[in-house]
């Protein structure tokens, strides 16, 4: 029969960036290899602040060109000291998720087996969410401007954009997201009593395409309630939509709720599948540990189970998981969850734990 093969652009970028992908694409390397149902080529690009600094360009032209050949990116973090983080987040990043369209920012957020939640009382099964962000618009819109620069009257504008469009096609993405898990439970998370405008079209969205989605259950928070919800009664929650930066600080939140910054995936998808979608630690390129080899992979290491998901390997994204929760279970885990391994032991120790059991 013939194999399925996906082609691969990983970017490590900056930082702990290219520690955590090297790591990532040696476990999928040895997963592929093990399972022997697919295979998986890499292409490694080298953009990163480095590049910026020494061509004044972080994507070189033609590169997101190069980029649409690929089934998946799989990417690391920018940012770097010397280069301001709006100019990185903008010239990477984002110049990669608005033309190809990533509108739906998903984070799945679980307390692994063998880490620990800083909620006394939590327990792995206890937090269990999936957060769906607008990726697309919203607050992130890149609208605005600055007049009167240096002087003490200098104004500026942060300009949100909501746009019918934009709120139903993440709104449908969210109750289908929440549609496919055991519980069918959505909350939709605004700020419609204070933001009068935006935020109301969102609940009105939420509220006519609950009457297309009968079976799941609906319920809305104002996001300053949601943060104390998430913290006091993590189990009444399941999925969640917020807008691009509600849900961006809501996520940083769950995710260390569920023990670590360093074990968060996220995925920037193009539902339509016209465009590749790209799948990313949630984590930045944290210049406090870069180069030390301390780095935890395990976001990494998740954040590849769900690019095998995206592409169709709904089975092996599983197995690698748990051989992942296996070796966190084990104990051999990085500093950030209170151990003492390295990058590179947590990395041999998931690929020695794939050969042994897959
Ligand atoms: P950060 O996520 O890089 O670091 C925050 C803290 O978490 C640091 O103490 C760091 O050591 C720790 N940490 C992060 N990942 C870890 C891991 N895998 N293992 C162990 N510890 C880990 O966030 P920060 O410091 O706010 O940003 C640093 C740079 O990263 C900035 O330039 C920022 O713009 C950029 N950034 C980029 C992102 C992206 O590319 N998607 C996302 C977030 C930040
Ligand atoms: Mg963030």
């Amino acid at each position: 029969p013939l194999q399925k093969s996906y082609s691969i652009a990983s970017i490590g970028a900056d930082g702990i960036g290219p520690e955590v992908i090297s790591a990532g694409v040696a476990v999928l390397r040895c997963l592929a290899e093990t399972l022997g149902s697919f295979d998986l080529e890499f292409t490694d690009y080298d953009w990163s602040s480095e590049t910026y600094k020494r061509t004044g360009k972080y994507i070189p032209d033609g590169g997101l060109d190069q980029l649409r050949k690929h089934d998946a990116i799989f990417f690391g973090a920018v940012g770097a000291p010397d280069v301001p983080d709006h100019v990185s987040l903008w010239s990477l990043r984002l110049a990669i998720c608005q033309p190809f369209q990533q509108f739906a920012n998903v984070r799945p957020t679980r307390v692994l087996r063998g880490t620990r939640s800083p909620l006394r009382d939590c327990k792995p099964g206890d937090l269990d969410w999936v957060i769906v962000r607008e990726n697309s618009e919203g607050e992130y819109a890149g609208q605005g401007g600055r007049s009167h620069k240096g002087r003490a009257w200098e104004t500026a504008t942060e300009v949100a954009i909501f746009t019918r469009h934009g709120v139903e096609r993440i709104m449908r993405f969210a109750f289908e997201t929440a549609r496919a898990r055991p519980r069918k439970l959505l909350t939709v998370v605004t700020k419609s009593n204070a933001q009068r405008n935006g935020m109301v079209l969102w609940d009105e969205v939420a509220a006519d395409m609950a009457r297309e989605f009968p079976d799941v259950t609906v319920d809305k928070m104002l996001v300053d309630a949601m943060t104390t919800r998430m913290v006091l009664n993590p189990k009444s929650l399941d999925t969640i939509v917020a807008t691009n930066l509600h849900a961006d600080i809501l996520s940083d939140l769950a995710a260390a709720l569920a023990g670590s910054i360093g074990i968060a995936p996220t995925s920037n998808l193009d539902p339509t599948r016209e465009n590749p979608s790209m799948f990313e630690p949630i984590h930045g390129s944290a210049f406090d540990i870069t180069g030390k080899g301390i780095a935890n992979p395990v976001a990494t290491f998740w954040t590849a189970a769900e690019m095998l998901a995206w592409l169709g390997e709904e089975e092996a994204a599983a197995q690698l998981m748990a051989c992942v929760e296996n070796v966190c279970g084990a104990g051999v885990v990085t500093a950030d969850l209170g151990g003492t391994a390295t990058t590179k032991q947590v990395t041999e120790a998931v690929i020695a734990e794939i050969k042994a059991t897959l």
